[in-house]
């Protein structure tokens, strides 16, 4: 029976080769026009002003907090369901992480919990589109605004999605994207940073340029201390090759999920929910398992079946390290984590063999 994987990334070489060995031949593998054109594709796309590319969204993730100024002592608020990446980039930093419950239905940061965790020492706030849900955003948004603080959106999974009409890139103080392999656009590793302030995005282009700038003469100048994240022009050509099909992936991947919902739903099982005013990319299908059945059982149950599926994804707060350091547990999130299950979801995936091996486990 042939394996049946959770994503296959949407990637044909035949889209890119003749600009691929255009590249080659040229041997401006970084710091070229495909990172600019991509750039340029990508702002028109998310709506955003102004965007920077990245190596991976966690590399974003940092630089956001950096530009900031949060610093060793400060307190990070963050959605508590989420890949630790997340948090990760706070505890990097020195600062202490605030982990925010989530809401049982979205999955997404809960604003009441936000609100009563807002302290004078904090400093920033990471909202997580969790699989790319955007609910809840631009209420978090108006949280933020009230306490003047930034928010940061953890978008690495959220290309394509919007909430109110507006694309996830152009809500946030400043969005950051990945395109690893498992996302529904992917350069290999990678990632962007979107913004709309100026001053923002001309720092971020710095900071990811070792803190250089290109002087009147045209010599670099190292005005800031800063990193090197950036991107290569064949991850550019990959992404920009991809974004133009995005829109029909995400139809793609909507219709395969609904085919879930209408055959799982029965059963007790309950899917992701996204607010009337969001527009879901369907980065995942995730389920929440009926009350009685064994999560990691089905998982093993569809292994045996050569199907990958995989648990939703972490209580940041139970992760192994941040439990023992701040004992900090989030009853949702880890309700969450020991309860979702998320479903193969690519063009041609069998659905309905991954459903009738559910059945089978369910009965
Ligand atoms: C919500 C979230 N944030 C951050 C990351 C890290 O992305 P990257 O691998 O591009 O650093 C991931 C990766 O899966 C993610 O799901």
């Amino acid at each position: 029976m042939e394996r049946i994987p959770i994503i296959r990334p949407y990637i044909q070489y035949d889209d890119i080769a003749q600009d691929m060995e255009a590249i080659f031949n040229s041997g401006i593998l970084t710091k070229g026009k495909h990172g600019l054109a991509f750039r340029e594709s990508f702002a028109d796309y998310t709506g955003a002003q102004f965007v920077s590319l990245t190596t991976s969204a966690t590399t974003a993730l940092s630089l956001a907090l950096k530009i900031y100024g949060v610093e060793k002592g400060d307190e990070v608020a963050v959605a508590d369901f989420s890949f630790p990446a997340s948090v990760n980039v706070i505890e990097d930093i020195g600062a202490k992480p605030i982990f925010i419950d989530v809401d049982p239905h979205t999955f997404n940061m809960d604003p009441q919990r936000l609100i009563s965790h807002i302290t004078r020492h904090t400093k920033a706030v990471i909202f997580v589109d969790s699989f790319g849900n955007a609910s809840g955003l631009s209420e978090i948004k108006r949280i933020c605004e009230q306490h003047k603080l930034p928010l940061i959106e953890d978008a690495a999974c959220a290309i394509g999605s919007s909430e109110n009409n507006k694309r996830c890139g152009s809500i946030a103080d400043i969005a950051c994207f990945s395109f690893h392999p498992r996302k529904l656009l992917t350069t290999g590793e990678g990632g962007a940073i979107t913004t709309n302030h100026r001053d923002i995005a001309n720092r971020i282009e710095i900071k990811l340029n070792h803190g250089a700038i290109l002087d009147a003469e045209r010599k670099l100048d190292f005005v800031d201390f800063g990193y090197n994240y950036r991107m290569t022009e064949m991850q550019a050509l990959m992404g920009i090759s991809q974004l133009r099909k995005l829109d029909a992936i995400i139809e793609d991947r909507r219709r395969i999920k609904e085919k879930y919902v209408r055959a799982l739903k029965p059963l007790g099982f309950y899917a992701q929910a996204c607010a009337p005013n969001t527009e879901h990319n369907v980065q995942s299908v995730v389920f929440c398992v009926p009350e009685g059945v064994e999560r990691n059982g089905l998982i093993q149950y569809l292994v045996s079946h050569n199907i990958e599926s995989t648990l939703g994804t972490y209580s940041l707060s139970n992760c192994s390290f941040y439990k023992h350091k701040y004992q900090k547990p989030q009853k949702t999130s880890l309700i969450l984590e020991e309860n979702t299950i998320t479903l193969p979801c690519y063009e041609d995936v069998n659905v309905d063999r991954v459903i009738n091996v559910i059945k089978l486990f369910i009965n």
